[in-house]
């Protein structure tokens, strides 16, 4: 029996969505650790996998993961390791974030690194964040939305590589 954790933070939703749509796609026993409700990590060595995944601000990560990566790189580099972005830029721009967002020992480990789009939820954002939102969406011609392709073959490469290990 194949264990995977996945230790997130979501600001809004966005990486916590995502989470759980990894959580229903992906084979084996799944747990999730959400850092942002700082529920007490489980022993991250009685996982073969770990999916470690945050969002973009101001171009940086959370800094709850960026401590969390720091923190425990020996054992993740160890481990079957999946890396995710929740962000609202695409293409080249997206992966320089994604590039920058995880040491880069680890995202060498990486069996998988990906970013999955970001969303907006006005509703949760104070009037500076609406309006920081408002200028990147307009100025880049962005659309928030979630890849919900990439998810479903991050999962894949996570769970057959399961099957190969079986
Ligand atoms: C204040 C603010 C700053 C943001 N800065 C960036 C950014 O620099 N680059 C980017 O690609 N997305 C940026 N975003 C978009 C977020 O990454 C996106 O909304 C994501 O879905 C947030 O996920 P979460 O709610 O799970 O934290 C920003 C969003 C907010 C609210």
């Amino acid at each position: 029996m194949h264990n995977t954790l996945i230790v997130f933070a979501s600001n809004h939703g966005t990486v916590e969505r995502c989470a759980r749509e990894l959580f229903k796609l992906i084979e084996g026993k799944v747990d999730l650790c959400n850092l942002n409700r700082r529920e007490s990590l489980p022993d991250l060595m009685s996982y073969d996998t770990i999916i470690v995944g945050g969002s973009i601000h101001y171009g940086k990560i959370q800094k709850v993961i960026a401590d969390f990566c720091k923190s425990n790189q020996t054992v993740l580099a160890g481990k079957r390791l999946g890396l995710f972005i929740n962000c609202l830029y695409t293409g080249e721009k997206a992966a320089q974030q994604l590039e920058r967002a995880f040491p880069e020992s680890l995202a060498r480990h990486a069996l998988v690194r990906d970013y999955f789009g970001g969303e907006l939820y006005k509703q949760k954002m104070n009037f500076w964040e609406r309006f920081i939102t408002w200028q990147i969406v307009r100025s880049e011609g962005l659309e928030p939305l979630l890849f919900k392709d990439k998810i479903a073959r991050f999962a894949q490469i996570i769970s057959s590589y399961h099957h190969e290990k079986a």
